[in-house]
């Protein structure tokens, strides 16, 4: 069988790049060894916001009465939260299979493994390829840290499932995933402690939105054990024991965030000798080709972003390389968002990225009081809107708390990619009274 591209995995890269490489016109073959959607449909962005959905509910009805509305909160149904969890999951992927079909991909359940740049193997067949997109997407990473295997720990996965809650839960690492669970089960009702060895939650945010936002879940009982490193755990017989320089913690249950890895093993990468960097990262183009003719990646596999929403335009790169079509790969303007309750949104440079690099700039920065919409929406809460200006007036970073700031965040990320100054943005109408408005405020 003979096929224009060859796409090994089905995750937000692989399948844009399926459904792009098919609308083009070109015959496309799609291994999956799991489930289409990748980590991101089943058990990462949709299942987790589907989650904090229903705890966003809980916490609003809680709050009702501000807003002048009485309501009796009887509890919630977590085995039913996490039914229609994989209902949505179910409908999504359902959906990426039949976009996939409509463009004629081959879509072949199975393990594939690499033979050379021009010819893959799955299931006793072999399949030739004119282009190969490696899409294998990244892993939850456990470090070897002593008595880890000894506990049992849950990843991001046994937590997404999780019907019955304990009553206390300990999330070892504060970057995105864990946030957005301590946020979900803090909404649940559970004692969270968040232990992060690093002096700052959302480690590449803007520090003082990241501080902000820990300020408001420490008001909600979370609690946060900073520049601390876990050095060992313990199984003891109320629960797991945590061990840090200095102290430990006992939790019912632990959850381990503390980051992600590409996959590059078990399907035969090493055949194609591609070039890597020193941190053992793929290397790409800006058409994401890698060193060897006719093999690109895209997605979490490049280790750059790790984010669906990157992996998307990259893919669509890839594709658009392989069609002729002119077009590069950015990342100076790719939006990043936390989940939490109140939202947070940042794009582009952060201030601490501006110091290290030298670059001068300045701070326009406003309360989000400064929105009628977000005052009307948002009784007895406030955020932050803050924006990092050049010395010629370009806009660099936006950085948001604030609901939300995952809808609105895109508007900053165009004024970045289009290289708006200041004065050209705030010309732009906004519709009032919208959330947005913050922007033009703030300018
Ligand atoms: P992460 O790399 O964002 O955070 C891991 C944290 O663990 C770091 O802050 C690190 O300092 C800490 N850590 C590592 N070892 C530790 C130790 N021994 N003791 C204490 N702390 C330790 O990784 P995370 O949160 O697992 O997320 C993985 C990827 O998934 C990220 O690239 C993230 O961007 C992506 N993601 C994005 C989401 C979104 O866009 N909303 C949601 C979920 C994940």
């Amino acid at each position: 069988m003979k096929y224009d591209v060859a796409i090994i995995g089905g995750g937000p890269a692989g399948y844009t790049a399926a459904e792009a490489a098919g609308k083009a016109g070109l015959s496309v073959v799609l291994f999956e060894k799991k489930s289409l959607g990748g980590v991101c449909l089943n058990e990462g962005c949709i299942p987790t916001k589907t989650l904090l959905y229903s705890a966003k509910t809980l916490d609003n009805a809680r709050h009702a009465q501000k807003y002048a509305v009485n309501v009796t909160v009887e509890g919630f149904d977590l085995p039913k939260i996490v039914a229609r969890k994989q209902k949505v999951v179910r409908k999504l992927v359902l959906g990426v299979k039949a976009k996939l079909t409509a463009y004629q991909v081959q879509i072949v359940t199975g393990e594939a493994q690499i033979v050379d740049a021009q010819h893959i193997r799955c299931d006793e067949e072999t399949y030739e390829c004119a282009h190969m997109l490696l899409c294998t997407g990244s892993e939850t990473f456990v470090p070897p840290i002593p008595g880890v295997q000894d506990i049992p720990y849950w990843t991001h996965r046994e937590a997404l499932d999780c019907k019955e809650l304990p009553q206390t839960l300990a999330i070892i690492g504060g970057g995105v995933i864990g946030i957005e669970f301590a946020s979900y089960f803090t909404s649940l009702g559970v004692k969270v402690t968040v232990v992060e060895m690093l002096d700052e939650i959302l480690g590449g945010l803007d520090k003082e939105i990241s501080s902000l936002l820990r300020a408001e879940y420490q008001k909600r009982g979370v609690q946060f054990l900073l520049s601390t490193k876990v050095l060992s755990f313990e199984q003891a017989e109320e629960g797991v024991k945590v061990n840090y320089e200095g102290g430990e913690i006992i939790a019912e249950k632990v959850l381990l965030s503390m980051g992600r890895r590409p996959v590059t093993k078990g399907y035969g990468l090493e055949n194609l000798g591609l070039k890597t960097d020193e941190r053992g990262r793929i290397c790409v183009d800006a058409h994401m080709q890698t060193s060897v003719a006719g093999v690109y990646a895209c997605g979490d596999i490049t280790g750059v972003s790790m984010l669906a929403h990157t992996a998307v335009r990259e893919a669509e790169v890839a594709v658009h390389h392989i069609i002729n079509k002119a077009d590069e790969m950015a990342y100076n303007a790719i939006p990043g968002v936390v989940y939490t309750n109140p939202e947070v949104a940042s794009v582009g440079f952060t201030e601490e990225a501006l110091k290290r690099e030298g670059i001068n700039y300045r701070v326009s920065k406003l309360p989000m009081a400064y929105s009628g919409r977000f005052v009307a929406e948002n009784e007895g809460v406030n955020g932050v809107c803050k924006l990092l200006i050049s010395e010629d007036d370009t806009i660099l970073g936006a950085h948001l708390l604030g609901n939300p700031a995952s809808e609105i965040i895109t508007l900053a990320g165009m004024a970045i990619s289009m290289k708006l100054k200041a004065e050209d943005w705030k010309r732009m109408v906004f519709p009032h009274p919208t959330v947005g408005e913050i922007f033009k405020e703030t300018l």
